[in-house]
């Protein structure tokens, strides 16, 4: 992360370009849209990863250092998106109802592991949403901007099973049987987003309600299935429902 971090900076002034040209009105909001949601989700994990690192700081100074390095890389990334902003000609918008009360009723979260958790669900539907919307964009500065945060959220979800490994070693086992209870809520919560952000961003990403539920099922499924050390696993039968199998990463460690 350190390393890391000496990349990105970037200072540089910026020139200023065209707005990007999109095929109609609807793909041009959409788009807004997706990136809004991006922006949202950069600030709140750039926030928690602070939050934690404060928290953690008495007792394990190398961790508060990882958590820090890793939220700067989210604050980036949220400048990089403010900044985009002026490429797609728009700008941040404020938050909509039910994602303010979302956003909110997180920041007040308190456990540390709830917080590392959903920050690491989170990065996993971030990093298979990037991912996916990267494969349909031929657009040169859509793809660039796509790419960097499908990359760096690919590294921060490995990152994050690593923050809650670190994490449960201190928990016992009513924390163990909460964060069960927690995992699966928002693993159903998470699998059912995209009927409500379908609507919104379908025109830019091209994504299916259903495609994009299974991506997630199977990301968030496949997520403990190689760590011993965390005792928590997909709901089985949100998975036979959606025809989805989960498969080992590492399958030589089966
Ligand atoms: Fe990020
Ligand atoms: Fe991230």
């Amino acid at each position: 992360l350190r390393k890391r971090s000496l990349t990105r900076r970037d200072n540089s002034p910026r020139e200023s370009r065209e707005p990007i040209q999109f095929a109609s009105a609807e793909e041009h909001s959409a788009a807004l849209k997706f990136f809004n949601a991006a922006y949202r989700a950069e600030q709140s994990g750039s926030g928690q990863a602070e939050h934690l690192a404060g928290e953690v700081r008495g007792w394990d100074p190398e961790l508060a250092e990882t958590l820090e390095l890793y939220g700067q890389e989210e604050a980036w990334h949220r400048e990089l998106l403010t900044d985009f902003f002026r490429d797609l000609g728009g700008s941040v918008q404020p938050m909509g109802r039910v994602t303010r009360l979302f956003f909110k009723r997180y920041a007040a979260a308190e456990r540390m592991e709830s917080i590392v958790l959903t920050n690491l669900m989170f990065e996993t539907i971030g990093a298979t949403t990037y991912k996916l919307t990267l494969r349909r964009t031929k657009e040169e500065r859509v793809r660039r901007m796509l790419n960097t945060l499908a990359s760096d959220e690919a590294f921060h979800v490995p990152l994050n099973v690593y923050f809650l490994k670190r994490t449960l070693s201190r928990c016992d086992r009513r924390q163990i049987w909460r964060l069960r209870v927690l995992h699966e809520l928002l693993f159903v919560a998470l699998v059912l987003l995209p009927v409500a952000s379908r609507p919104k961003s379908r025109a830019f990403d091209g994504l299916g309600t259903l495609e994009l539920a299974r991506a997630y099922a199977r990301a968030l499924g496949e997520l403990f299935v190689d760590e011993r050390e965390i005792p928590l696993a997909a709901p089985r039968w949100l998975l036979w429902l959606l025809d989805v199998s989960v498969k080992n990463v590492h399958p030589r460690r089966a």
